[in-house]
């Protein structure tokens, strides 16, 4: 299989044109990742563009995307491939009908099969290998992780009535964590990993502005300024790169070109998740202090 990109610049270059400012570490990774190719780990705050990241590169590759949003609770059967039981009873009822008897054998083949994420991505059949985000994969149980390592590891997927399902060409994997959670050992060494930075203030502006062009700068700025004093306060949630937008588009909706005080106390919500994290921010804005 051919890589597709031709190196890290080219990678930057690409996600620029779709609209995610990628910095070098992250360009790095989702290089290696599509050129080995191996399944890449992209771990961070929340808000940082791991998602994102995954979203923009189907899109680059000019591939579909299939999406598993982890959750606790969440099985092999919401992952990987589950049986149609009310098929399968349908086919008895009908071969009782006929005075038939089905074997096991009958009923366990790829009629009756339900392909979930994982397994529609191995068996999935485009020009371009799809990509496959399993997202905030520290939300599913840790045992949740053992479902994975065959998967990770050989890009494969082993169903016991039917055998072993693999691709010639694998899907592009990206799994995120918010580390709310270690993730096991076996897991981390069949992947790459990468550890996403909040961006530094000059790199959210020009973040900001690629996704809200309309915005000014003093406006832009003024509110990455802000989000950054903020980010210092020991915040319940320290606004990520989505509140950062949120909150420009909000400003920006209501006609501001720099942001005041009055301006600010009345957009809070956009960037400020809990009572006690309006308060934080909102003494930030005490008059003395002038605006941000
Ligand atoms: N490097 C970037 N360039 C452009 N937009 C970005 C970048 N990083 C994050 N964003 C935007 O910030 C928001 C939050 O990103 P997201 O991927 O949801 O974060 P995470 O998955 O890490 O919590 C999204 O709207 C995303 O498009
Ligand atoms: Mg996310």
């Amino acid at each position: 299989m051919t890589a597709p990109f031709r190196d890290i610049e080219q990678v930057i270059s690409r996600f620029d044109e779709a609209g995610h400012l990628l910095d070098e570490g992250t360009a790095t990774a989702l290089y290696l990742a599509c050129t080995l190719p191996r399944p890449l780990l992209l771990e961070g705050e929340p808000g940082v563009g791991k998602t994102a990241s995954a979203l923009t590169l189907a899109n680059v590759l000019g591939t579909s995307l299939i999406r598993l949003q982890c959750y606790e609770g969440l099985t092999a059967r919401e992952a990987l491939y589950e049986w149609n039981y009310q098929r399968q009873l349908l086919a008895i009822r009908l071969a009782e009908s006929r005075h038939d008897r089905l074997e096991d054998a009958d009923l366990f083949t790829s009629e009756f099969l339900i392909e979930r994420p994982i397994l529609r991505s191995v068996t999935a059949t485009g020009p371009v290998p799809p990509v496959l985000l399993l997202d905030e994969i520290d939300r599913a149980d840790d045992e949740f992780e053992a479902l994975l390592l065959e998967f990770l590891g050989e890009a494969s997927v082993t169903i016991p009535e039917l055998g072993t399902f693999a691709s010639a060409r694998p899907p592009y994997v990206v799994l995120t964590s918010n580390r709310s959670r270690e993730l096991h050992d076996a897991l981390r060494r069949r992947c790459l990993y990468h550890w996403i930075e909040f961006p530094s203030p000059d790199r959210a502006v020009r973040i900001v502005r690629r996704r809200i062009p309309a915005a000014s700068e003093p406006l832009v700025r003024s509110v990455t300024d802000f989000v950054g004093r903020a980010r210092e306060l020991d915040l319940d949630k320290p606004p990520g790169l989505a509140e950062t937008i949120d909150w420009v588009a909000a400003l920006s909706a209501l006609g501001v070109t720099s942001v005041g005080r009055d301006d600010a106390l009345r957009t809070l919500s956009a960037i400020a998740k809990s009572p006690d994290d309006v308060d934080a921010m909102t003494e930030l804005f005490e008059p003395s202090e002038g605006t941000a």
